[in-house]
């Protein structure tokens, strides 16, 4: 089952190509059963998640840092510009004919409409054309099927996605079976960190540049003072960055020193809530496996200290590799694969939508 994904729901026009961990679909969803449960399926031999065979990714950071952040429209022309240029990329690489795929996966959701739509109408005439089933996947799914490119994903699990416009705890049942049990009242935490970098001068994207000036300080680091949110499993990070801006207004001037030190008690108070949260989440739903997923999964310290609290209480933690944290089209294929597989496909008259929640598709 080889699965074409195409991601432009933000500022990265990306295409990538796996194959899927069954031998086969449940049931034959080309001949119109939609209606048998996937109780059938076969893991391919061997198989270790979705086997990944190339993978594009044309970032627009460049462009936007001329604007201090995103700006939707310069980020939808970009993506038509690259939509086509990509996706001939990703399958030149995979060595593959049109004729060899068996489906195409695209995010619909949530994101930039202009962005999603270049990539929904793309991905929908191209399956058009080629008579290709196409399926169409949520964001934050396409996150979590990060962690299933080269490893199987445990199920079920808890899901951590932090990202930069996303900071979800998800109880993941079954393939497709989504709970949320806690999420951000306010900021994302990618969107904190690009705040904080930004209050500290630094260059868009600030997320990567503040933890990499983090990562320079050598001293001992006492976080910022942090929301504790009793009794629930919500995040907010709007007080820690309050924090930071009057840290930063009473010690002017600041020297570089002292930039990095702020800067490193500015991620340790976000990787803390993060990683306190996300194991007790774990924790309670019964010991499950922790993946953690989304750009903000990248950051070093964060792996570091989920990793040390799983350890202390007996938790498997599960992270991608740091290059599908970032927003991919492998992860859209990756979850793609698993939706088709399972759930059948979407029609050709799939919607894209700016706001779409995550939403269950396991039939049983
Ligand atoms: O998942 P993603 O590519 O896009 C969204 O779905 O939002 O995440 C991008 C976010 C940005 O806010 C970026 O600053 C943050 O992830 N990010 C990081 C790191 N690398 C990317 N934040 C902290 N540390 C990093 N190393
Ligand atoms: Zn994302």
């Amino acid at each position: 089952m080889l699965i074409l994904g195409i991601e432009t729901s933000c500022d990265e026009t990306s295409a990538a190509v796996v194959r899927g961990p069954f031998d086969q679909a449940p049931f034959d969803w080309a001949q119109g059963e939609q209606d048998k449960p996937g109780d059938a399926l076969r893991l391919r031999s061997g198989h270790a998640g979705v086997e990944l065979l190339s993978s594009v990714v044309a970032s627009q950071d460049d462009l936007h840092a001329q604007f201090g952040g995103i700006v939707p429209e310069v980020a939808s022309r970009r993506h038509i510009e690259m939509i086509v240029p990509v996706i001939r990329e990703a399958m030149q690489r995979a060595q593959l004919q049109w004729s060899d795929l068996s489906g195409i996966a695209v995010t619909s959701g949530p994101g930039l409409i202009g962005s999603l739509v270049v990539g929904c109408s793309t991905a929908k005439a191209l399956a058009m054309a080629r008579e290709l089933p196409l399926v169409g996947v949520q964001h934050l799914e396409a996150h979590i099927y990060s962690a299933a490119i080269g490893q199987a994903l445990p199920l079920p699990a808890v899901a951590l996605i932090a990202s930069g416009g996303h900071s979800h705890l998800v109880l993941l049942r079954d393939h497709g079976s989504y709970q949320v049990l806690g999420r951000t009242l306010d900021d994302a935490p990618g969107e904190a960190f690009d705040k904080g970098a930004r209050l500290l001068g630094l260059p868009y994207p600030g997320g990567p540049q503040l933890a990499a000036l983090a990562d320079t300080y050598q001293g001992h680091v006492e976080p910022l003072p942090r929301a504790r949110l009793a009794g629930s499993l919500n995040f907010s990070f709007s007080g820690v960055k309050t924090a930071l801006r009057r840290l930063l207004q009473e010690q002017q001037p600041l020297d570089e020193q002292g930039r990095a030190r702020a800067a490193a008690a500015y991620q340790e108070s976000i990787a803390l809530s993060l990683a306190e949260r996300a194991t007790q989440a774990a924790e309670e739903a019964g010991f499950l496996p922790l993946i953690v997923v989304g750009g903000v999964a990248r950051n070093r310290r964060l792996r570091e200290l989920v990793e040390q609290r799983a350890q202390r209480i007996g938790l498997r933690a599960v992270f991608p590799d740091p290059q599908f944290c970032t927003d991919n089209g492998a992860m859209v294929a990756a979850a793609g694969a698993h939706k088709l597989a399972l759930s059948g496909p979407d029609l050709v008259d799939l919607e894209c939508t700016p706001n779409q929640p995550l939403e269950s598709w396991h039939r049983k």
